[in-house]
């Protein structure tokens, strides 16, 4: 680096963490919100830059996490912070159940525009988040095909609701005590290529699980009552998984076979990040359903269900929301496209946010890659663009769960905010902003932790 090469930002921890403000709060929160939620790291948000968060006490974290996927353009995007204005300026609300607005029928228009193929025809309900988006996918594949059953897969998570969490197959503490859930839901196993299910190998593992549902279909579960099998076509809180190339065109083949609804949930790794708008335009598959949310409004709460006209049949009254599609988080979801499909362009990202998301992502995934000679407990590294999972093994190649948490722990600790996922991954999901400078600070601050723990 020479003398007028700026040193690239670094994080600026003020105090040791959890500082005096924050402990505090932390404090405050123990005692009244619900002993539901999760406080993984002593963090409490002040303000938001880019890929920056300063906490009430003054630290400045790299952010590698945004909000699990959610801080599509950073934080407090000047486009996307000009349209939330902008619209909060003009009305707030009119139910969209009842009443058209123009904000969202475009929102509408520009979504399918990016999964219609020829001679097809999307249409769009709108919901507040991923799990009222899954559910509507649910109640719209039952309600079109008059069947009952859903197939999900093991290691997925699709809400918090409870046909969202019945689906889910991450974690039991999601579903114990809470029971009964809904019925008529199975799960598969999920085609992990680094830890291939059914005593299958890497290569066909994807057909392995087409196979295992075939058998099913034979012995336990009739194939013509099953309106839907819903996937996530990458995994996301199962360990930031890529499926073999053959798996989501085999499952359409299996749907398609037998009638059967293919839904894709891309509440979390959708809306770009994987350097494609949706993640299963990385294979040659068309879905019948996609729901999204997240990282499609940049922060406010909105979800989507996408479906072909042919399946979106339920008829006038049968499904709505009071506040989904709600207006300004509309407006927020146009901007976040602007920047996504590069109509507006974030400097230093090149063309759009989505090229930016694909080549800071090879980048990373490279760098990672790289790393794993040397420190052999990195037993995987997978993902696409900004998606992106590393795995921690013990030496017989097992999970190693305390590992991540210390690595994980380490990283907060230095200023880079991370989230585990899986048995023993830390994700990597930061906005799709990111530079490669950022980037490399990023992975200097893993690089570092890595040789701790050597
Ligand atoms: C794939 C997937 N589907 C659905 C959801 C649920 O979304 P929400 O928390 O907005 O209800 C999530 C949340 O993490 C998710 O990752």
């Amino acid at each position: 680096m020479t003398a007028t090469q700026a040193k690239p930002r670094q994080p600026d921890l003020k105090t040791s963490l959890p500082g005096p403000k924050t402990a505090e709060i932390m404090a405050r929160d123990q005692a009244t919100l619900s002993t539901s939620y999760m406080r993984p790291y002593p963090f409490v948000p002040d303000f938001g830059k880019g890929v920056w968060l300063t906490d009430v006490d003054g630290n400045t974290m790299l952010d590698f996490f945004a909000g699990i996927a959610v801080s599509t353009t950073g934080h407090a995007h000047p486009h996307v912070v000009q349209a939330v204005q902008r619209q909060i300026e003009k009305f707030t609300h009119v139910c969209l159940t009842d009443y058209p607005q123009e904000i969202t029928t475009s929102l509408a228009e520009r979504l399918v525009k990016h999964v219609e193929r020829p001679g097809e025809k999307w249409r769009v309900f709108f919901s507040n988040s991923g799990a009222e988006a899954v559910e509507a996918a649910v109640k719209l594949a039952r309600n079109h095909t008059g069947r009952q059953h859903i197939i999900s897969t093991m290691g997925s998570f699709h809400g918090r609701t409870y046909g969202a969490i019945t689906l889910t197959g991450s974690k039991t503490k999601y579903k114990r005590g809470f029971g009964p859930l809904l019925p008529a839901v199975s799960h598969v196993p999920y085609p992990n290529p680094f830890r291939p299910p059914l005593g299958s190998t890497p290569e066909n593992c994807g057909q392995a699980v087409i196979d295992h549902i075939e058998s099913l279909f034979v012995g336990i579960l009739p194939a013509d009552e099953v309106a839907a099998i819903i996937v996530e076509p990458m995994q996301g809180e199962g360990g930031y998984i890529v499926p073999p190339a053959d798996f989501l065109p085999g499952l359409r083949a299996l749907c398609d076979k037998h009638g059967i609804m293919l839904i894709f949930d891309e509440v979390q790794a959708g809306m770009g990040r994987t350097g494609k708008m949706f993640s299963f335009q990385h294979f040659d598959v068309q879905p019948d359903i996609i729901t999204s949310a997240k990282g499609i409004a940049s922060g406010m709460p909105l979800g989507a269900l996408l479906a072909k006209e042919s399946v979106m049949t339920w008829p006038v009254g049968s499904h709505g929301s009071t506040y989904g599609g709600n207006p300004v988080a509309a407006a927020a979801s146009h901007a976040t496209l602007d920047l996504l499909e590069g109509q507006v362009k974030h400097e230093g990202c090149g063309d759009s946010l989505m090229d930016n998301a694909a080549q800071v992502g090879d980048f990373i995934l490279g760098e990672l890659k790289g790393m794993q000679d040397e420190f052999p407990f990195i037993g995987d590294v997978r993902g696409r663009g900004l998606f992106i999972g590393i795995e921690f093994v013990k030496p017989d190649g097992s999970p190693d769960g305390a590992l991540r948490d210390q690595a994980s722990m380490m990283m907060f600790e230095k200023g880079l905010l991370n989230l585990d996922c899986g048995e023993a991954v830390i994700r990597i999901s930061p906005p799709l902003i990111l530079t490669r400078e950022e980037a490399a600070t990023g992975l200097d601050i893993m690089r570092g932790v890595f040789q701790e723990l050597k």
